[in-house]
């Protein structure tokens, strides 16, 4: 349990009776405007792509509760480090439940695959998503395009 501004917030390990939450998280509109494929998701291809994230011993992917489901974040291995992303409901947000959950999954990401760095790619244009990431410990380190989306790369370093 990881206390935010506005309350507490918990992080368990989607299963699979969480797709249909975790597909409504991902695909609100809010959502789809700050990721870098802004299309919307057909349910078809999220449930193949939540069941192979499942699977994937490099991916770790948590609900958010506060005590109801509040949001997703989720952590992927890459060839440097892990990579961040998450999302809020549109009611959940304006809270600090975002940088709670930023530290807590990145915490939990440096030990379970064994990386040192996490890695978070913002829209430049994203001032709650970059302010989240400051206010749980992360510093910018330059722009990066995925893509061909321009983005803000953000770092954080945990115990080597
Ligand atoms: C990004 C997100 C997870 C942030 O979590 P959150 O708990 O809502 O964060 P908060 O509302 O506490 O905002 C964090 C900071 O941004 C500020 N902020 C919020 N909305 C803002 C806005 N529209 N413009 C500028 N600053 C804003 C807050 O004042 C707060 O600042 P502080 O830490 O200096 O006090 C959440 O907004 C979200 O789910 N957004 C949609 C999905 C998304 O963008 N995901 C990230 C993709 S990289």
């Amino acid at each position: 349990m990881i206390a935010g501004r506005g309350g507490s917030v918990r992080l368990r390990r989607a299963e699979a009776a969480d797709c249909a939450f975790v597909w409504n998280v991902n695909n609100e509109p809010s959502v789809r405007a700050q990721s870098i494929r802004s299309a919307p998701i057909p349910f078809e291809d999220h449930a193949a792509w939540f069941a192979r994230k499942l699977a994937d011993a490099n991916a770790l992917l948590w609900v958010a509760e506060a005590p109801e489901a509040v949001g997703v974040v989720r952590c992927d291995k890459a060839a440097a480090g892990a990579e961040i992303s998450l999302a809020l409901t549109p009611g959940a947000r304006g809270r600090g439940l975002g940088a709670a959950m930023i530290a807590a999954a990145s915490a939990a990401a440096a030990e379970a695959l064994g990386v040192s760095v996490v890695v978070a790619l913002v829209r430049p244009e994203n001032q709650a998503s970059l302010r989240a990431f400051a206010r749980a410990g992360f510093s910018p380190a330059g722009r990066e395009a995925r893509e061909g989306v321009a983005l803000e790369r953000l770092e954080w370093r945990g115990p080597a």
